[in-house]
């Protein structure tokens, strides 16, 4: 137990961090740090405040929640407080949670309404005889501030309410956010017009509301979701949360999808494991779940203690902004000479794993977040993504922070590093001369939708080219068992299984070998549309620019890449050498006459799993027949087919209203 002196000069420290990140968060809607620093100091602000009971000033910031309202703005009143929600950051936490509601009610078991914790900001909407009248924010939870007109603007909020039987006076509360697509589109546009980004679409959303002109909150994605209420007359509501959340539905309030009811704490853990699978297919970010005793009678008699009722908790998920310090920047450099500045870390903990790497991607991101060596830094990772560095703590900075300089020379094989006007990316120019390009290049010829060579792994990749064994791709099928049985951790056994994986790949497809010859800008969909336009390599490596863009979806600047990439007489050597060496494919069906391009003009999206087919060869089917196939849905969209698990795309769709073909939908429509 700390002594009251030290408790006491701690807390006060404590109570001043906690005001400031308050004022930084609820006000300028500008965050310095990640919340999950601001919980870390809200959880010792409490422990501190529980050890010493006597210490705790009615204006702690534990005692209250958000931050005076904005003198900008009308104020509001809320005649029934606007709270906040204690969290819960382990399993045990909640099961304490779940221990004192059932102790207080003296039950042995409770019923709970689940939810999405939605990363938004909490708005209280006032419908007087079915019309919106007024929109406001939380504030400091007494008195908000009154964006009425902003709120008009959100199209998920309706004006008038649907049906009939709502009562006179009815204020319903939720929370307004903004999609991550829409999130990322708008900080794509600011960027692109070299304005200030957001940092993450919870500030982003509060900042697009609280914004004096309302013309500028319409032009913003907002949504909104309820999940509660506040002033009600008459009280005609039915007497269940999950009752009341159903009711508001009737008349055209948007409540998530993803609320269910559950009984007792091992109902809450098993949501909670759910919804956390599903968090990164989501369209939102939610930054856990809340439980809530569903029963009002309930939730009346347990009561609220200062800033939190005692009926619902938040279990927060693990957090995927966490801050640590910039050790240094280094650049790797890739496939296409590409170099990417990368981030060394001091590691830390986040979204589940230990970071200690993360990627700056190009010198125009690291300029624009002002990042330096032995900066305090945000990293994120959110989901499978690849961590990366989403801002400084400015207030943080050091004097001797040093900034991150472009190298004049590639780290690996010295060649001069050249960054064309107006463009992010540097590249090394060392081409295949840098062993850098060679260890890309080579991993991508031999990777599963390329060349497929079994058992050709990165390491083995690394020790081949440093050992000067393998120079460009055709190389690999010169190598011999002896000379593989040499590396490290090769025995004789995995050499000749690697020697019969080599020359398993020497049998291909045309498609497959286009893609695994690494032509910039020449992915798998286009490697796929260059094999059926050309019929076979010999005309496509003749065809100039002009002549590729004839080709579907081949712009000008691809074409250009791909013709001077067979102009190259290097490359032209290692497509000989690698023909020499056997590589080889079945000619080409000629293309289907038109009739049989059931599917031309068509664009499908892909999303979930299919029993039938795996998605490479679904996507194979469908260009086959003439259509193409597009990673992210849009109006353009002809069809997105959903398998099992499907994910946000399927969301996406049914909010631009895509047609939607289930899996056999789909094989009618490819077989017809
Ligand atoms: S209930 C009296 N339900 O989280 C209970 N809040 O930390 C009031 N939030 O201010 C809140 N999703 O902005 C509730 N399903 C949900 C929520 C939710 C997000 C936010 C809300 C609230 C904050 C509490």
């Amino acid at each position: 137990m700390t002594s009251r002196r030290d408790a006491e000069k701690r807390l006060g420290e404590l109570r001043r961090q906690l005001q400031h990140h308050n004022y930084r968060y609820y006000v300028l809607d500008e965050p310095e740090v990640p919340d999950s620093e601001y919980d870390r100091l809200m959880r010792e602000l409490t422990v501190l405040e529980k050890e010493h009971p006597g210490l705790v000033a009615p204006d702690s910031p534990s005692q209250r929640v958000g931050a005076a309202p904005l003198k900008a703005f009308g104020e509001v009143r809320h005649s029934v407080p606007m709270l906040s929600l204690d969290n819960a950051f382990s399993e045990e936490d909640l099961l304490s949670f779940d221990r004192r509601v059932r102790e207080k009610l003296e039950v042995e078991q409770v019923e709970y309404t689940t939810e999405p914790k939605l990363d938004g900001l909490a708005i209280s909407l006032t419908y007087e005889a079915g019309r919106l009248t007024r929109g406001a924010t939380r504030g400091d939870g007494s008195t908000g501030e009154d964006v009425t007109q902003n709120v008009r603007t959100v199209k998920s909020i309706p004006l008038q309410l649907l049906g009939q039987g709502w009562p006179a006076l009815l204020e319903v509360r939720g929370e307004v956010y903004m999609p991550k697509r829409g999130f990322e589109e708008l900080n794509r546009e600011l960027a692109k017009r070299g304005e200030k980004t957001y940092v993450n679409p919870r500030n982003t959303a509060a900042g697009s509301l609280r914004q004096l002109d309302p013309r500028i909150t319409a032009a913003r994605p907002l949504e909104f979701y309820a999940y509660g209420l506040g002033v009600v007359k008459p009280d005609t509501l039915p007497k269940r949360h999950s009752e009341i959340l159903e009711k508001l539905r009737g008349w055209g309030i948007r409540v998530n999808r993803e609320t269910r009811q559950v009984k007792g704490a091992a109902g809450c853990l098993e949501y909670y494991a759910h919804l956390g699978k599903k968090r990164e297919t989501l369209p939102y970010e939610i930054d856990g779940v809340v439980y809530k005793v569903d029963r009002i009678d309930w939730q009346e008699e347990l009561g609220f203690v200062s800033r939190a009722p005692r009926w619902a908790v938040a279990h927060k998920f693990p957090a995927q902004e966490e801050m640590t310090i910039l050790k240094a920047v280094d650049f790797q450099v890739g496939r296409t000479g590409a170099l990417t500045p990368t981030a060394r870390l001091e590691p830390v903990f986040v979204g589940g794993v230990t970071v200690s790497n993360a990627t700056l991607h190009n010198m125009d991101e690291v300029a624009r977040k002002d990042i330096r060596v032995g900066d305090t830094v945000i990293v994120r990772r959110a989901g499978d993504v690849i961590p990366e560095v989403v801002g400084v703590v400015l207030a943080r900075r050091l004097k001797n922070a040093k900034r991150v300089l472009l190298p004049k020379e590639c780290p690996v094989c010295g060649s001069e590093v050249v960054r064309p006007e107006g463009e992010a990316v540097a590249r090394c120019s060392g081409g295949l001369v840098c062993s850098a390009q060679r260890k890309e290049l080579i991993r991508h010829f031999a990777s599963r939708r390329a060349l497929d060579i079994e058992g050709l792994g990165e390491k083995l990749v690394d020790q081949l080219v440093e050992k000067d064994l393998i120079k460009t791709p055709a190389d690999v099928f010169a190598l011999t068992i002896p000379e593989l049985a040499d590396l490290e951790r090769m025995g004789e056994k995995s050499a000749q299984n690697l020697a019969a994986g080599i020359a398993g790949a020497r049998k291909t497809t045309l498609p497959r070998f286009l893609y695994a010859l690494g032509i910039p800008e020449v992915g798998e969909a286009t490697a796929q549309t260059l094999a059926q336009h050309f019929g076979a390599l010999e005309p496509l490596m003749e065809a100039d620019a002009e002549a590729l863009q004839e080709v579907p979806d081949v712009g000008p600047v691809v074409a250009e890449e791909i013709a001077a990439f067979f102009r190259q007489k290097h490359n032209r050597a290692v497509i000989a050498a690698l023909r020499k060496a056997g590589v080889s494919w079945p000619a080409l069906p000629k293309r289907p006459a038109s009739g049989a391009q059931t599917l031309a003009g068509k664009t499908f999206v892909l999303t979930g799993t299919l029993a039938a087919m795996t998605r490479d060869q679904a996507k194979e089917r469908i260009t086959t027949l003439g259509g193409k196939v597009a990673g992210s849905v849009s109006k353009k969209t002809s069809y997105v087919v959903a398998g099992s698990e499907p994910g946000s795309k399927l969301q996406e769709a049914e909010r631009l209203g895509v047609e939607v073909l289930d899996e056999e939908a789909f094989l009618r429509l490819i077989r017809a």
